[in-house]
């Protein structure tokens, strides 16, 4: 019965594309998209990924909606012995939750779903040194991820042909976390 919902689901929502057929929240809203996320989850067929898996700390997100209707996203993450940061412009692609990001080598990245106060689900097209991979993040907007996240993202990954033994659920431990500048 579940499967069979979802899968009604899906047809409604379905949005076609060269690379793969993912879904695209309906009405995405940027500017609710905005402030701070955990990226608690992972799940990617990138050799590059699935070779520093064992090692990936969480990361988080300091998003800010653009006028252009893309979003500015700060970056932040443990390396060897600091935080790195990474500043990326995500630039609209026709609709809203739509993007691609160049500097990244992201080709095709969508808000898949929100509710915009406590998780998401990202889907990540990307080329890396010649190599074209699928990534999906479970965002949270707390470190401690609601019961219900890992259960939604259990039904995701598998959609896009990803396998059980690509996911990797981040360790809270050693993370970086930004200062958000309060709204004027
Ligand atoms: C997006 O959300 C903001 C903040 O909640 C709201 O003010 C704005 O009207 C929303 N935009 C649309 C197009 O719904």
């Amino acid at each position: 019965m579940k499967v069979f919902l979802l899968s009604t689901i899906l047809v409604l929502l379905w949005v076609p594309t060269a690379q793969a057929e993912v879904l695209l929240q309906p009405d995405f809203n940027a500017t609710k998209f905005s402030g701070l996320w955990y990226v608690v989850s992972m799940a990617s067929d990138c050799k590059v990924f699935l070779g520093k898996k064992d090692h990936l700390p969480m990361s988080t997100r300091a998003i800010k909606a653009t006028e252009e209707g893309g979003l500015h996203v700060h970056m932040e993450f443990l390396g060897a012995d600091s935080c790195n940061q990474v500043d990326a412009e995500y630039l609209k692609v026709g609709s809203e939750g739509h993007f691609r990001v160049p500097a990244l080598g992201y080709l095709d990245v969508r808000d898949v779903d929100t509710d915009y106060s406590s998780f998401a689900r990202v889907y990540i097209y990307k080329e890396l040194e010649g190599a074209l991979s699928a990534l999906v993040q479970l965002f949270s907007r707390t470190r401690d991820v609601s019961p219900q996240a890992p259960k939604a993202f259990q039904d995701f990954y598998p959609m896009l042909g990803l396998l059980d033994d690509t996911v990797l659920m981040l360790p809270k431990s050693g993370m970086c976390i930004p200062e958000i500048e309060e709204e004027p």
